[in-house]
């Protein structure tokens, strides 16, 4: 956690003290700011909303739009649409997560440098298949390009 991570919440939460309703915009304020739902950062939004943590996490968990784990601090998004399906999306994701030396199941590599998620369509299908590597998109991607990509955010 970041040594201002107190400073940080106290400046979130101050602008809804007393407004018991606030959780979803103090989860999506908490979420900008740290690019996921921190468990300290959730357990003080109760505290602050005078609710209970488990209340929180249920709010949190109904909406897709919150996480509950630290991202990669470069997002490698995998469209595995149909136009990419077709292309080879899959074997694409596959080589991403070999060159990044991660097991099928894990999807952030242990220094947080990069994490790898599959996205359902980028609406760039003539391009497919499509990468998106924070905001920068690579379109027609061949397992052959894996290694270059990637070096380009080290
Ligand atoms: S299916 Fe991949 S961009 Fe549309």
């Amino acid at each position: 956690m970041q040594e201002n991570f107190g400073e940080q919440m106290a400046a979130i939460l101050a602008p809804y003290k007393g407004e018991r309703g606030a959780i979803i915009p103090i989860l999506q304020k908490v979420q900008e700011t740290f690019g996921y739902l921190p468990q300290e950062a959730t357990a003080l939004a109760a505290r602050f909303l005078r609710i209970s943590h488990s209340e929180v996490y249920g709010v949190a968990s109904f909406y897709a739009q919150f996480r509950f784990s630290r991202p990669g601090d470069h997002g490698v998004k995998i469209c595995l649409g149909t136009a990419c399906h077709v292309k080879g999306a899959e074997l694409l994701m596959d080589s991403f997560k070999r060159e990044l030396g991660l097991d099928s199941r894990e999807d952030v590599t242990p220094d947080y440098k990069f994490g790898v998620e599959s996205v359902a369509c980028f609406g760039s299908c003539a391009l497919a298949p499509v990468v998106v590597v924070d905001d920068k998109v690579y379109g027609r991607v061949s397992t052959s390009k894996v290694k270059n990509i990637l070096k380009e955010f080290e």
